[in-house]
Order: C-alpha cells, then structure tokens, then sequence
C-alpha cells in the first residue's frame, strides 16, 4: 500500500480524489495541503465519505507536510507555474510525483524535473489522462499494429468554452507567469494525443495565435502547422471562444490505408474508423460505432484512475510510467515553439528552448 497526498485542493483536484478511491487497493491518501485551509478540508472530507475511517492530515504548507508525513508519492494539482518548485522539492525529498499538465511553463524547468527525477531515482508522470481514453487506447493498437500504412496527416481540433467567469475564478488564470493560454492549458492534452499518435518527433512549427475575446495576457486561439521527421503534417485549432459553450475535441488520424477521427466533447467517442484490413480484423465501422458511446460528464473525463494505475506498475515494475517526464515534455515543446513562431513571425525548428515568460507583452 502507497501513502499518497494531494498538493493543490482546487477545480481539477476532486478528479484525483475519485482516482485515490477508485485505486484504494494500491493507495492511501494521508495529507492533503492548500494554504486555503476550506478547500483541502473538502478534498479529505469526499475521500473520507468513501473510505470511512481514513486519518488524513491537513496542511497548508507542503514542505512541513513533505517533513512530517513523508508520504511515498504525491499528486501535484496548483498553479502551472508552481508546479517546477513542488515537483523538485518532492523529487527531493523521495517522493514520486504525479504532476498536473502542463508540467512546466518553459522547456528548462521540464528538463530540470526530468533530471531530478531520475537523479533522485524516482518516478514521474504528467497528468495527461485522455491517453487512457478507450477509443484513444484503441487507435494506439491501431497506429502500433501499423494498420495506417504510411501516416500522412492529423488533426486536432479543440472547440471549447472558457468565459470570463472561468478566469474570474482564479486569477493566475491566462497570465504568462502562471498559467500560458489556451493552448497550454486546455489543449495540451490534444497536443499531446496528435504527437503521440504521429510520432513524436515534431522537427518544425508555424503558427498564428490570438488573444480574440477574453481579458487575459494570454491566446485565446491558436492555429499551428506542425512537420514530422517523417513528413507527416500535423493540424492544431485550439480556442477557449466558441460560443456558447464547449463544442468538441476532435483527433483526427489519416494514413495510406486507414481514416480515424475520435471526436465528442473530448475525444471520448469514435467517429470513423476505417481501415483496409477492416475484414481480416473483424472490426468494419458499422461493428465499431457505438450509439450508446457517451461524452464523460466533464471535459476532464475518466483517465486520471487509469493514469495513477499505470503510475503504481511503473513504480513496481521499476519502468516509466506511460506519460513520462520526458513524454509529458513534448506537448510544452510543440506549444512553446507555436508561442515562438507567433512572437518571431517565423517557423520554429526543434528542439526549441522557450518559456511562457518571453511571450510577456505579445497582447497588449
Ligand atoms: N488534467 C486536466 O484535465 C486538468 C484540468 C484542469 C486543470 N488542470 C491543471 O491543474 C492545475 C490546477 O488547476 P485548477 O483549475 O484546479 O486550479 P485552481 O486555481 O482551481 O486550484 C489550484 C489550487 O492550488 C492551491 N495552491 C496554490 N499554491 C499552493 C501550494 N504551494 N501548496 C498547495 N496548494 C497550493 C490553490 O490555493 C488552489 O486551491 C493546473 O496546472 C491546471 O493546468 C488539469
């Protein structure tokens, strides 16, 4: 059993304390801190009126909880920018570390979690938990099996809502020190899904983003051309504007011999799935398409018990997790290289080193 504490009680934290409970074989929650003391007495309060019994220690410091409880794992959910200081100092001080995406806000801070964790020996996993989405597990067996022949070209499309309430909310929220825009916030998991999927070697980018609507510092659009070493191109639109509400997350992947599009609120439903060796495999799209797929209550959806799962066997089995530090840094690259193209005006090579802070003043 894994002692576990929770860094960071707000909106996204109650999708870790479902998935504490959910693997509540393997793990056991302790400590949860936020220095706003109500919000981490929630946190333990949903926990405990599942796991009856459970002794969980409050705290509003995460150094004097990591001194006093030294649990064997924690689970980072506060402000992006925060997350490089607590990631290292757990890495530090012998926890292994769940980090929430984006992981870092500039490529040197990810490459210092990724050496820390691997100079301190421990494990580190980046919350991108749509990979554990089924139909995006199912079309990773796709792309794995090589059923695309040669892959030619994909598409993510993230169509959502964030209005002025959501940023109200929380003011870190849109700011280049704390948090980047759209694109590294809320699409960075389709980011992640269309390299992933592609290959995840992403050699250069060209991109326009936009600050259309909101009161932020930073994009609330963004629209980029990404190349593969392959030659394989790649297709983002991201934007926090569609109005009136949250419209889709749709991954589309074409290749030679095979057409899939995972599309829904957040790629939680298959929307074609076509292949030339449908027959031999048995699974023609009239088989696949299910009318009962459902979109997950929130855009967040399941994957975060499955991706603390995957964190444990990593941890048991001494390999890497599946969305890695190092795996988790390829999405903030690909964003950070669009935030260079649209400050420079040009197309970016990479590797790219770049941080949120040098966009500081691109949308007066
Ligand atoms: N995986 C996902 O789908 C998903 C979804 C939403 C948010 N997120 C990520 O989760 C993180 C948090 O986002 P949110 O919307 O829940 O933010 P939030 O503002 O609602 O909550 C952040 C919490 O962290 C607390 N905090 C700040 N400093 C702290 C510290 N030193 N120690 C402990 N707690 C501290 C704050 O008081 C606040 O309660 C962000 O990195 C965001 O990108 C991920």
């Amino acid at each position: 059993m894994y002692t576990i504490a929770l860094i960071g009680c707000g909106r996204i934290s109650s999708n870790h304390i479902e998935a504490f409970i959910s693997n509540k074989n393997v793990m056991q929650l302790v400590a949860v801190c936020d220095p706003i003391t109500e919000r981490a007495s929630e946190k333990a309060a949903e926990y405990k009126k599942v796991i009856l019994d459970s002794k969980i220690v409050i705290y509003k410091d995460y150094q004097l909880m990591l001194k006093e409880i030294k649990p064997d794992i924690v689970t980072i959910a506060c402000e992006s920018g925060k997350h490089p200081e607590i990631a290292i100092t757990c890495l530090r001080s012998g926890c292994h570390v769940i980090c929430e995406k984006p992981m870092a806000l500039s490529t040197k801070d990810a490459d210092t979690m990724i050496d820390t964790a691997q100079k301190n020996n421990k494990k580190l996993a980046i919350c991108f938990q749509n990979r554990f989405n089924t139909p995006i597990q199912r079309l990773r067996t796709a792309i794995e099996a090589g059923r695309f022949g040669r892959l030619l070209h994909g598409m993510v499309q993230i169509r959502w809502n964030r209005n002025e309430k959501y940023y109200a909310e929380a003011s870190w929220r849109g700011t280049w020190e704390q948090d980047g825009g759209t694109l590294m916030n809320q699409c960075t998991h389709g980011i992640d899904l269309l390299q992933w999927m592609m290959g995840e070697d992403v050699v250069r980018v060209q991109a326009q983003t936009r600050r259309f609507l909101r009161p932020i510092e930073t994009e609330d659009f963004g629209a980029a051309i990404v190349e593969f070493k392959s030659g394989a191109v790649g297709i983002i639109e991201g934007t926090a504007d569609v109005y009136p509400a949250n419209l889709n997350e749709t991954l589309s992947i074409f290749g030679e011999k095979g057409s899939a599009v995972i599309g829904g609120l957040a790629v939680n439903r298959i929307e074609t799935w076509r292949f030339a060796d449908a027959g031999l495999v048995g699974d023609t799209e009239e088989k696949v398409l299910d009318p009962n797929q459902k979109d997950p209550p929130t855009v967040y959806g399941f994957g975060h018990a499955a991706l603390f799962m995957d964190f444990i066997k990593a941890i048991e089995t001494n390999q890497e997790p599946l969305v890695s530090g190092i795996k988790g840094k390829k999405a903030l690259e690909i964003i950070l290289a669009i935030y260079k193209s649209q400050k420079t005006g040009k197309a970016v090579d990479l590797p790219c080193d770049f941080s949120t802070l040098e966009m500081t003043g691109e949308f007066k």
